[in-house]
C-alpha cells in the first residue's frame, strides 16, 4: 500500500503541493474523488489529477538542444536545457544522458532513468553517435583514413576507430562509438580542421525527429523506448 501524496511526489508533484490537490479534490483514485494525503492504496490504483493519468515509471524525452544553453542539470551562470521542460518534468529530476558543448545542437535524450542512462553511456557498450559538421578546410580522404585508424589527439588520447563520411569539401556526418570531451572538435581540430558547426544527429537506435525545431521536445514512443533499453542490455 502506497500513500497518495507519496504517490503524487514520485510523479513529479511536491509534496505541498500534492497535498493541495487532494484537499481541492482535484485527484482521484479509481474514479472516486481522494480527500486525505495520507490515504494508503494499491499500487496499480488508477489516480488522475484534473482528470489525467499520473506519468508512471520513467520519463524518456528527446530533446533538440538549440545553441547557447548548456547540457547539465544546474548552472550558476548559464541557462541549461532543463529550463526548457515544464515545472512538473523539471520536478521529476530530469537530467541529460552524455552531454553537448553550449555551441552543439541536436539530439539530446533526457530521463529520470539513471541505470538505462549509465548503462547508454559506459564506453564498453559502443553506442554509436552520428554528427553532422560544417569545418573550416576542407575535408579529404587522408581524413577519412585518419579518422578510421585510431587517431590520437593533441594532448595524446587515443580514439577508437571512427566513420567520417564527407559530403561536400567542407561538410559531413562523423559516427563515433565512444564519448570523450570535445571528441569531435578535437579530432577535425588535430586533422586541422576546425569545427563550425557539429548538430547531434543519431544517438544509439534514435534519430533526431525532423518535426522537432531547435528547443522542442517530446516523449519517446514505445518502439523507442524499447529499442534504447535493448541498446543498453547485458551486462553493466
Ligand atoms: N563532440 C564535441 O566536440 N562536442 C560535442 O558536443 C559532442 C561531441
Amino acid at each position: 500500500m502506497e500513500r497518495l501524496d507519496k504517490r503524487l511526489s514520485q510523479a513529479g508533484y511536491g509534496r505541498r503541493e500534492a497535498r493541495e490537490l487532494i484537499r481541492q479534490g482535484r485527484v482521484r483514485v479509481d474514479g472516486a474523488p481522494a480527500t486525505r494525503p495520507e490515504e494508503k492504496y494499491l499500487p496499480g490504483a488508477a489516480v488522475t489529477v484534473d482528470g489525467a493519468p499520473l506519468a508512471e515509471g520513467f520519463v524518456y524525452l528527446m530533446l533538440h538542444k538549440p545553441p547557447d544553453l548548456v547540457s547539465s542539470t544546474e548552472d550558476p551562470r548559464e541557462r541549461t536545457v532543463l529550463e526548457l521542460l515544464p515545472p512538473e518534468l523539471r520536478r521529476r529530476g530530469l537530467f541529460p544522458v552524455g552531454r553537448l558543448d553550449k555551441d552543439a545542437t541536436g539530439l539530446l535524450l533526457l530521463t529520470d532513468d539513471g541505470e538505462l542512462a549509465h548503462r547508454l553511456l559506459s564506453p564498453r557498450r559502443h553506442v554509436d553517435k552520428t554528427y553532422y559538421i560544417e569545418v573550416d578546410g576542407t575535408l579529404d580522404e587522408a581524413d577519412v583514413a585518419a579518422f578510421a585508424g585510431s587517431m590520437t589527439l593533441r594532448d595524446g588520447a587515443r580514439c577508437l576507430p571512427a566513420v567520417l563520411k564527407p559530403t561536400g569539401p567542407d561538410r559531413g556526418f562523423v559516427t563515433l562509438r565512444e564519448g570523450k570531451y570535445h571528441q569531435v572538435k578535437r579530432m577535425c581540430a588535430a586533422r586541422g580542421k576546425p569545427i563550425r558547426r557539429l548538430v547531434r544527429v543519431v544517438f544509439g537506435p534514435l534519430e533526431l525527429d525532423p518535426a522537432l525545431s531547435p528547443g522542442e521536445w517530446r516523449a519517446l514512443t514505445r518502439a523507442e523506448t524499447d529499442a534504447l533499453r535493448a541498446a543498453g542490455a547485458g551486462e553493466p
